[in-house]
């Protein structure tokens, strides 16, 4: 299997959710997993400009140079994992800084067929509430992009660092951890998209083929084969 990770922030040893990130990958790993990691700001320190250059072609974007090695490592993987501390109920500003750097790659207009064979799995931690808020930031854009299988875990840890969480807590967690690595694990065999997944593309289908709201997005789609028998799954 391979995975890629985006932490929201550039925290390791004191952060929650980099540390569930991390049993989570000791407990998919096999012998030939391999895993890539990017940290947020430093792996992509920009805002979206909103040039709207992505929208014709994603590689004339400003920040493509930062933006290239993600591309292409989350392109390669068989899951993405996503970590979100919950930062005023939501995602912390550079995730969303990330994420729109990707609005091209919805399904309302380019998205990528490598996305409807991947898992995602979404970690966000939070003192005492939010964490539901923080996940929906995230799922939207999985959703869109046509991730096959979602998963988020979220949990209160009543504590801003991971060595102050509660010892019988973190047991807690490693088992519920466990569990849904072996669920990911499992499905990893036959990844399929999901009935929503599914259902929103033929939608964005049909909006394409009768709408024709953008010419480069019909062109994509087009291009694809979309519009004719080819599914991206
Ligand atoms: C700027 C900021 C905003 C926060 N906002 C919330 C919040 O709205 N709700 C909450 O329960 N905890 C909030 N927290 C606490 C963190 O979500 C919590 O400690 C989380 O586990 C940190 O994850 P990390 O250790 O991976 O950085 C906030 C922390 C920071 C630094």
């Amino acid at each position: 299997m391979k995975i890629t990770a985006i932490y929201a922030t550039q925290r390791r040893a004191k952060s929650s959710t980099y540390n569930i990130a991390q049993r989570f990958i000791r407990q998919l790993s096999d012998p030939d997993t391999e895993v890539t990691e990017f940290f947020l700001p430093k792996s992509m320190p920009n805002f979206c400009r909103g040039c709207w250059n992505c929208f014709t072609d994603f590689k004339k974007c400003p920040d493509y140079g930062y933006l290239e090695p993600i591309i292409e490592a989350m392109l390669e993987a068989n899951l993405l994992i996503f970590t979100a501390p919950v930062y005023v109920y939501h995602i912390p500003g550079q995730l969303k800084a990330f994420l729109d750097h990707f609005g091209y790659q919805w399904m309302a207009h380019q998205p990528r067929k490598e996305m409807f064979g991947k898992q995602a799995l979404l970690i966000s931690t939070a003192a005492g509430a939010g964490t539901r808020s923080t996940l929906k930031d995230l799922k939207d854009s999985m959703t869109f992009w046509g991730i096959s299988r979602i998963y988020a875990f979220g949990r209160n840890i009543h504590a801003s660092d991971w060595d102050l969480v509660d010892e019988r807590k973190k047991l807690k967690l490693q088992k519920q951890i466990d569990k849904l690595a072996e669920k990911i694990k499992a499905e990893s065999r036959n990844v399929r998209p999901s009935l929503k997944i599914k259902a929103l593309f033929y939608a964005m289908r049909f909006m394409h083929k009768k709408l024709k709201f953008n010419p480069a997005d019909v062109r994509y789609w087009e291009t694809q084969g979309w519009f004719e028998k080819e599914r991206p799954w």
